[in-house]
């Protein structure tokens, strides 16, 4: 090993080396030799303070200071560096200055937050939800709703009726549903009155697709049944929902109509949303939107499950899901619930 013939330059390098070498250590373990080979009894340093008491007075206390500062800041390098490895987290690197990835969130579909609102204020006023089978048979859809065999809507082409050879002849052939109502039938067959219930569904029709018509589309019914259900509580019922569902202000209208399992009849029409009754394109020019279908249940409904028409009376309705939904959020295509487009449906 060469004499220092300076040792206050040789003190700047052996400086200038620990510190790289600590910068780059990646472990406790890799700075621990380091310690060893800049600040141990055999290093350069220990070498130097040896030479200190041969140096002239002059150097003397130079070499010496320098040596302490040297000392000094090396073990302060040691120790930063001890703590900036234990605090780095472990594994990969991690860049914090790279973008955040997003998790994308979730949302529920327009139909099912609709159907959740209608369902929520209707079970708020003791209407207990009951759900019934797509396929259905031809007595429950028909039948024992007072459709007679020669209605126009047993007609195919109204209704999809199945190949499958029906399990129980006596109840005819299998379809899908075209309606709410067959749930209604269901019920009354396993119960007796009173009765207050609600029945959320898919329902099928072969209707060509257009802006206002899907082959599915969903539907939510509604029964009351008991000794004294009056057209009174249907109207009180059905303008306490549609104030709830569309605000206090909506105005209703109740308008004679034709049901085959409802008599007296009524189709329920809101004050057109758009324009609040004044005549536009939403309502047709009209000012009025129909919203849903009612009735005061048939006593031939009531006979084919074994009521007694003399003693039971009630009221049942019937609303299609998408139609509020387009009338709550102006949606003017219903073919748009369907197609599943994520700009569309992010929107809700
Ligand atoms: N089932 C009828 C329809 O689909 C609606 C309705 C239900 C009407 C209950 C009256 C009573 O058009």
């Amino acid at each position: 090993m060469s004499e220092p013939a300076a040792p206050l330059q040789e003190l700047e390098q052996l400086l200038a080396d620990a510190t790289g070498a600590i910068a780059q250590a990646q472990s406790a373990g890799q700075l621990e030799p380091l310690r060893v080979k800049f600040l141990g009894r055999k290093s350069r340093l220990a070498e130097i303070m040896k030479l200190i008491p041969r140096a002239s007075p002059e150097e003397r206390g130079e070499i010496g200071k320098r040596a302490n500062q040297f000392k000094a800041a090396v073990e302060s390098q040691l120790r930063e560096r001890t703590v900036a490895l234990a605090q780095r987290p472990t594994g990969p690197g991690i860049d914090v200055t790279l973008p955040g990835i997003t998790t994308p969130q979730g949302r529920l579909h327009p139909i099912t937050s609709t159907l959740g609102s209608i369902l929520g204020l209707l079970t708020a006023m003791g209407f207990e939800t009951i759900e019934g089978p797509e396929l259905e048979y031809e007595r429950y859809n028909f039948d024992a709703l007072n459709i007679p065999r020669d209605h126009p809507s047993r007609e195919s082409f109204d209704t999809f009726f199945v190949d499958t050879p029906s399990p129980e002849p006596k109840k005819g052939r299998l379809l899908l549903r075209s309606h709410t109502s067959p749930v209604q039938v269901r019920v009354m067959e396993q119960r007796k009155p009173p009765l207050r219930i609600v029945v959320p569904g898919k329902v099928y029709r072969p209707d060509p697709l257009d802006p206002s018509h899907s082959f599915m589309f969903h539907q939510v019914e509604g029964l009351m049944v008991d000794d004294r259900t009056s057209f009174a509580d249907l109207k009180g019922v059905l303008d306490e929902f549609l104030r709830a569902l569309f605000g206090a202000n909506t105005k209703t209208r109740f308008r004679p109509h034709f049901f085959p399992f409802t008599e007296p009849s009524a189709e329920v029409d809101i004050a057109c949303t758009s324009c609040s009754g004044v005549g536009c394109s939403t309502c047709g020019r009209k000012g009025w939107l129909e919203i849903m279908g009612c009735g005061m249940v048939h006593p031939n409904v009531f006979r084919a499950v074994g009521y007694d028409p003399e003693r039971v009376q009630g009221f049942a309705f019937g609303m299609g899901v998408e139609r509020i939904a387009m009338l709550k959020h102006g949606v003017t295509d219903i073919r748009l619930f369907f197609e599943n487009d994520l700009r569309f449906l992010g929107q809700f």
